[in-house]
């Protein structure tokens, strides 16, 4: 090759090494050029991005410790109530309920089935006892056995509920002197059999009505003033499981235990610190006859259907503990398990129990 060629070509691959490193140089500032706008326009956005995810994780942070804490607490509250119940259960004395509350207990619905039971498992523990029913010849009866059973006082003023109006005055003048310690708002009643609400007839409904919410709720207005004076009392309103969850083909009813159940927590409020104790009881199916005669399954006493000596016996030991219970252990396990199941399956079950125990029942008449 000649020395010219030869020195062209070199000349050539240097323009061409050049060139590339030129545009080499001239990449990688675009590139530095680039990720300094990126540092300049991204990274606050980046850094502001970062401080609310991080400013978010410290709120759920928050939500998670605040929640942690509510069932912490609400665990705590639950072994305390426990423990409460059972020293509540060991240290129960005759005396412990006269000394903190006072001499005399009032019973609604005390001829029979749990209003009965409370009067006796009250008497047990030392209560002299007033008895509040219509019919005179139970009152007498049950009035005897058990001041006969139990050495206590007793007395019975006949009522009929369903004329609450007429006969408040008479239950007024009757407890006007007397140191009422215990109220319990027994009486209720419930339909025949799980009925459509276009099915119930108007007297049953004027009834639920008067006996089951007016009814109680002037009894309270009667015990209360008193209560309140001597700074010392407990009103046992027994409501029903049906408050707390719905129950189809019962709804006038039902509805009728959510009144007293609402009146129960919102009172208790207000008279805690008075020194007044009120309770709800909720309880699920006891035997009795108020729905002894909707099934045959309602007949005998089992597990989760208690009898009313039974729910009576631990319900009284839950006087002064709990504003709210179902009275028993088995009902209290049951109500934990409704409360967890979704609202679509508790209808489901009810629905399907109710209308099987209204054609079973329509099916017999
Ligand atoms: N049994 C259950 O499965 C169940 C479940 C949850 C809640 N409860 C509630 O527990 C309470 C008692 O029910 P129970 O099963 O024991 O009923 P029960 O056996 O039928 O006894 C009802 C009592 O109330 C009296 N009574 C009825 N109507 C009255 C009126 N108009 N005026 C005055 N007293 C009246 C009755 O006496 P006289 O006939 O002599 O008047 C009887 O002493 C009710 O409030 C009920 O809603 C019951």
């Amino acid at each position: 090759m000649e020395p010219h060629t030869r020195s062209t070509s070199a000349q050539k691959l240097r323009h061409m090494t050049d060139t590339a490193n030129g545009r080499r140089n001239y990449c990688s500032n675009t590139v530095m050029e680039l990720m300094a706008s990126m540092n300049r326009d991204f990274l606050p956005l980046y850094e502001d991005f970062l401080q609310t995810y991080y400013s978010h994780l410290e709120l759920l942070a928050l939500v998670g410790a605040l929640y942690i804490a509510f069932k912490g607490f609400s665990l705590l509250h639950g072994c305390y109530t426990l423990i409460s119940l059972l020293i509540n259960w060991c240290l129960l004395k005759k005396s412990t309920l006269t000394r903190r509350y006072g001499e005399w207990a009032v019973v609604t619905g005390a001829t029979d089935g749990i209003g009965k039971a409370y009067a006796e498992e009250l008497a047990s523990l030392g209560m002299n006892i007033i008895l509040i029913s219509r019919n005179r010849e139970k009152l007498q009866n049950v009035s005897d056995s058990i001041a006969k059973t139990y050495g206590v006082k007793t007395r019975f003023i006949q009522a009929d509920f369903n004329r609450c109006q007429e006969f408040i005055h008479v239950i007024k003048d009757a407890l006007k002197d007397v140191d009422v310690g215990i109220l319990v708002n027994n009486a209720g009643v419930c339909y025949e059999y799980p009925q459509y609400v276009t099915e119930v007839p108007e007297d049953k409904m004027w009834e639920i009505i008067n006996v089951n919410v007016a009814a109680a709720t002037m009894m309270i207005h009667v015990v209360l003033p008193d209560m309140v004076q001597r700074k010392r009392g407990a009103i046992i309103n027994i409501s029903s499981a049906s408050s707390a969850f719905l129950c189809p083909l019962f709804a006038i009813y039902g509805a009728s235990k959510s009144f007293l159940d609402y009146l129960s927590q919102a009172l208790h409020q207000e008279y805690a610190s008075k020194g007044i104790f009120i309770q709800s009881m909720i309880p699920f199916f006891v035997t009795t006859n108020l729905i002894k005669p909707m099934s045959k399954h309602f007949q005998t006493a089992s597990l989760l259907l208690p009898d009313a000596k039974g729910l009576a016996y631990q319900a009284v030991r839950t006087i002064g503990v709990t504003c709210r219970t179902t009275g028993n252990w088995a009902h209290s396990i049951q109500y934990y398990f409704a409360s967890c199941l979704p609202k679509w399956a508790w209808i489901c079950t009810v629905t399907l129990m109710f209308s099987t125990i209204r054609r079973q029942y329509l099916a017999r008449r």
